[in-house]
């Protein structure tokens, strides 16, 4: 059990570094928080007008979701660790969204969970980004993209391992960061809903 507990520990921890706020005040492109929809994210980032920042957003918030399973996974005793994997999945994505760094005013969660299920369950992360990339690019709303990605993900490890939850702790741990991934992009479903949800890249002028 201490094993489990470090292990979340661990990816809360992790993923509570908040990468996106970290690159664009190295880079001196003022608050990322007062920008576009004042998320932390990479989609936010690319509001800033740099591209290079938010694909390194990107690339590092989903690194620090695949790096804390992937050491959850070097950590564990083959056994147990597909229990132990889940709950780190979800602490990472938990840490995304809820930073201590942050005052537990994080983001959204795509880019880590994506990067957690990608190493968690390869099929279900990669079938999510599939999701994500073709959806994003369709409407050219890239939170349409992530709902469309954690929507079909639970579905697809379910297919994958079944129903029963005591077998493997993976379809749980989808379930849960999928629930959390959507809640997160309440007031997007809203601007979606409305119309008012901004296309990525912004028009140009
Ligand atoms: O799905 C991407 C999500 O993070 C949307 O971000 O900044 O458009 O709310 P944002």
């Amino acid at each position: 059990l201490w094993l489990l507990a470090a292990m979340a520990f661990m990816g809360y921890v992790l993923g509570s570094v908040p990468f996106g706020l970290i690159l664009t005040n190295m880079a001196g492109v003022g608050d990322l928080r007062k920008i576009g929809s004042g998320n932390i994210g990479a989609t936010n980032v690319l509001r800033t007008g740099r591209k290079d920042l938010a694909a390194a957003t990107l690339g590092l918030d989903a690194a620090k979701g695949a790096l804390a399973v992937v050491i959850a996974w070097i950590m564990t005793p083959p056994d147990f660790s597909d229990r132990i994997l889940a709950v780190t999945a979800l602490a990472v994505v938990v840490g995304h969204c809820y930073p201590i760094f942050l005052g537990f005013k994080g983001g959204k969660g795509v880019a880590t969970g994506l990067g957690a299920l990608l190493a968690l369950s390869p099929i279900t992360g990669l079938i999510g980004c599939a999701a994500w990339l073709g959806v994003a690019k369709l409407t050219r709303i890239s939170s349409a993209g992530a709902l469309a990605a954690f929507l079909i993900m639970p579905f697809v490890t379910l297919a994958l391992y079944g129903f029963s939850f005591q077998a493997s702790g993976k379809p749980m741990a989808v379930l849960l960061i999928s629930l959390l991934v959507l809640m997160r992009h309440s007031a997007n479903i809203g601007r979606i809903l409305n119309g008012t949800e901004p296309r990525v890249p912004p028009k140009q002028k």
